[in-house]
């Protein structure tokens, strides 16, 4: 029943290719990748990939052994290993038993860790060193959530004290709008808030809203005293139709998120509300001043496109876009609707995760832990894809959050110094609410493919209710399948226990389950603003945590671009051929074809 992957990396250049200038790796000019993947020697020298390394190599090698002579089935009934094999930090418990490892394993994947310097390139990156090299970048969205009294020095500035000053007029500002003293250009209480944003900008807001709705706290400030968020992304004008349907534009605050202030679908979207709001209201400055509030690091655009200065919350180029929810970016929508205090225990909860990466030791360590067994999963055992299980439906939105999070992060070719990489990177990453995706893709996870998983569960409901006559609580109903899912993905069911039940020959290849399906499971003590911002610190980091060890740039999105520039040239074409009368020109056939029957409804 070994669900043995093929050999991923048959089909790849066995020697790394560079990219770069320099000579071509050999085992006596190879440095180890490390924090800065320089060489103590002076000579000129070729970065090595980590598959150079002894440590790569010796889990190579030990993998054969966990695929031709482990099973989960007999992994799980090891006690000593199932004890060793779990971790704990502030209310959140961590079982990964359920990986496809032995204590050897974790073993060699934290020797590895060692190896690559984890713990000192986690340093660099919380302390603000330039990790982001291609584009010159810190990476320090764990300042965003620092305390008050900590200090990160950036350029001779402290970090730190920047983003305490925005909070601090979010705080403001906020209350402002909340209480009524800020309010719209006809004199009405704003209780409407529209979010223009997509991507980063967008994604991880959305999550922590759809959280919230039905914790009892955030929505008696919210929902219950009648406040409403809606939220902006697509460029689809159906978009537009959904977030404004039902809301008086008069009471309305639209919100414009854009890191650059530059993106194609936020900018022609927020043209169009401040169409409606003009429509509404005429178009007095103050419409836009009373109406219009901004998100961006880009100060000039948002000032050219009429928003007041003093209605621009700042953020910098040291927050990845998709890293940047705790920033104005998900502190301005969230306090709105919620108000501060809320948006302010989720701060806490991914401090509390942050210091935790920072102090924790290695094996000990969850984030650094999840983040080792992603490695283990998509390097070593092949598995290319991992989903994603919250059991709740107030986490609907976090696994499209994460999968941006860790898509566009981890989704590489080459390493950070630009040599192509001769192993697999980058998960594909998916993932529904518990019970909703067993209902839907679970077929293939119990019989399809092998998709390492991810199950998120709490000890108490946001919403415990109860029902005559049912042997459990809604909340244990739910939960029973948390539990009973990862087994029966890990133990799976054999033709002799099928026989047994006395089911037909026949049907007994049908309802074998081959079983050995790894996962890793997270329990929390309840969901609310605090867990909220330690699930979003833990899938963060666990990115992270891959990225270092694979010594791949996570925060970089290059792979973007193309998309964008091609866009850029059909949206001209589409303007010449439509209101210039010009022949739809350079392209390839295909699009040219494609292209003159949207514009002209057939070929030719
Ligand atoms: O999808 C590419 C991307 O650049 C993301 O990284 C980013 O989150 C999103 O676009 C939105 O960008 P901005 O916040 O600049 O509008």
């Amino acid at each position: 029943f070994s669900a043995r992957p093929s050999d991923v990396f048959a089909s790849r250049r066995a020697t790394p290719r560079m990219v770069v200038l320099g000579k071509p790796p050999t085992p006596s000019n190879v440095p180890a990748p490390g924090p800065d993947g320089d060489s103590s020697s002076s000579k000129p020298s070729t970065p090595a990939l980590v598959s150079t390394l002894p440590q790569w190599k010796a889990l190579q090698k030990h993998k054969e052994s966990i695929i031709d002579q482990t099973h989960l089935r007999e992994l799980l009934d090891d006690d000593e290993r199932v004890l060793q094999l779990a971790a704990e930090y502030d209310g959140v418990f961590m079982d990964y038993s359920r990986q496809r490892i032995s204590l050897e394993t974790k073993k060699l994947l934290l020797e590895l860790a060692e190896a690559v310097n984890l713990k000192q390139r986690i340093k660099d990156m919380v302390s603000g060193k330039r990790i982001n090299t291609t584009e010159n970048r810190a990476v320090l969205h764990t300042a965003l959530r620092a305390k008050k009294s900590e200090v990160v020095m950036l350029d001779g500035v402290n970090v730190v004290e920047q983003v305490h000053t925005v909070l601090d007029r979010i705080r403001t500002f906020t209350e402002t709008v909340r209480s009524g003293k800020h309010v719209g250009a006809s004199g009405k209480h704003i209780k409407n808030f529209v979010a223009v944003g997509i991507g980063g900008s967008y994604l991880g807001p959305d999550f922590l809203y759809e959280a919230l709705k039905t914790d009892p706290a955030a929505s008696s400030a919210g929902q219950q005293a009648g406040y409403s968020l809606h939220f902006l992304a697509n460029v689809d004008p159906v978009d537009v139709k959904r977030a404004l349907d039902g809301f008086d534009p008069e009471e309305t605050m639209v919100i414009v998120v854009s890191k650059t202030f530059t993106t194609r679908e936020t900018i022609v979207n927020a043209k169009t509300v401040r169409t409606w709001l003009w429509d509404a209201m005429g178009t007095d400055p103050k419409v836009v001043r009373q109406h219009m509030v901004a998100c961006s690091t880009n100060l000039a655009k948002t000032k050219d496109f009429g928003i007041s200065p003093e209605n621009v919350f700042p953020f910098w180029d040291w927050v990845g876009g998709r890293y940047s929810v705790c920033s104005s970016v998900g502190a301005l929508p969230l306090s709105l609707m919620y108000g501060f205090n809320t948006f302010d225990k989720f701060l806490n909860g991914a401090r509390s995760i942050d210091k935790h990466l920072v102090n924790a030791p290695l094996d000990r360590n969850i984030p650094v832990l999840m983040g080792l067994m992603g490695v283990w999963n998509m390097s070593f055992m092949g598995y290319k894809s991992r989903a994603m299980h919250p059991y709740t439906e107030a986490l609907n939105k976090l696994p499209a959050h994460i999968q941006q999070v860790d898509m566009e992060s981890n989704g590489k070719h080459v390493s950070r110094h630009g040599v192509d990489l001769d192993f697999e990177v980058g998960e594909v990453d998916f993932g529904e609410p518990g019970t909703l995706g067993q209902h839907s893709f679970f077929q293939l996870l119990h019989m399809g493919q092998v998709v390492p998983c991810t199950f998120i569960g709490f000890i108490e409901s946001q919403n415990p209710t109860c029902q005559d006559g049912e042997p459990v609580s809604n909340h244990d109903e739910l939960m029973s399948n948390f539990f009973a899912q990862p087994d029966a993905l890990a133990r799976g069911k054999t033709s002799e226990e099928c026989r047994a039940e006395g089911r037909s020959e026949d049907l007994i290849p049908h309802i074998t389950f081959t079983g050995n399906r790894p996962s890793l499971s997270l329990l929390l003590p309840v969901l609310n603003a605090y867990t909220c911002g330690q699930l979003l610190s833990l899938f963060e980091h666990r990115t992270a945590v891959q990225g270092f060890v694979w010594d791949i740039n996570s925060f970089d999105q290059w792979g973007v671009e193309l998309g964008k520039v091609l866009a850029t040239k059909v949206r001209k074409q589409l303007n010449q051929a439509r209101y210039h009368g010009k022949p739809v020109a350079d392209f390839n056939a295909s699009t040219k074809r494609m292209v003159e029957r949207y514009l002209f409804g057939s070929v030719g």
